[in-house]
């Protein structure tokens, strides 16, 4: 066996230390000083995306591989860029980004923001808009939809 993590060493020595509060898992990342949305995330459709480190100004990229393609295509990783108020690890940043697919000539933007319920659990909460290839001006007007998803940092 390895090491006993930071964290459960907290855990185990919270009931000697009063006032001390357990971190979850989820917020790693705090505690290790990064911006509130760089890691992992996965939603409720099993999709998964990596978001970067964020330069100073803001700007991140990162990957998506969506588990809602068509069901003859395996999964693919797509590049999104996107580009976040720069905040503290603690705070609750509004962000947005641009997934170009690699499997079909669609283009979604997601806009969102990182909240922090009272537990210290971490969410994204995002709402989309996917453009799909319209063949002719005249199939334009269906080849937008609307849609949400929240994500949870992937332990
Ligand atoms: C994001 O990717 C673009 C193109 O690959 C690159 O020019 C840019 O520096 C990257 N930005 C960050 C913040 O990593």
């Amino acid at each position: 066996m390895g090491r006993p993590s930071l964290v459960r060493l907290v855990a185990l020595l919270c009931p000697i230390f009063s006032g001390c509060r357990v971190l979850p898992v989820g917020r790693a990342a705090e505690a290790q000083g990064q911006s509130p949305l760089t890691g992992t995330w996965q939603n409720d459709l099993g999709s998964v995306m990596v978001l970067d480190p964020p330069d100073s100004a803001g700007a991140f990229n990162g990957t998506y591989l969506t588990r809602v393609a068509a069901a003859h295509q395996r999964p693919r990783e797509s590049p999104l860029y996107g580009a976040l108020h720069l905040a503290g690890p603690s705070e609750q940043p509004t962000f947005g980004f641009t997934v170009r697919w690699t499997f079909s000539d669609s283009t979604t933007v997601f806009v969102g923001q990182r909240l922090v319920d009272a537990a210290g659990e971490e969410r994204l909460d995002t709402a989309w808009l996917l453009r799909e290839r319209a063949d002719s001006p005249d199939d334009a007007w269906k080849a937008t939809r609307v849609g949400g998803n929240t994500f949870t940092r992937l332990k």
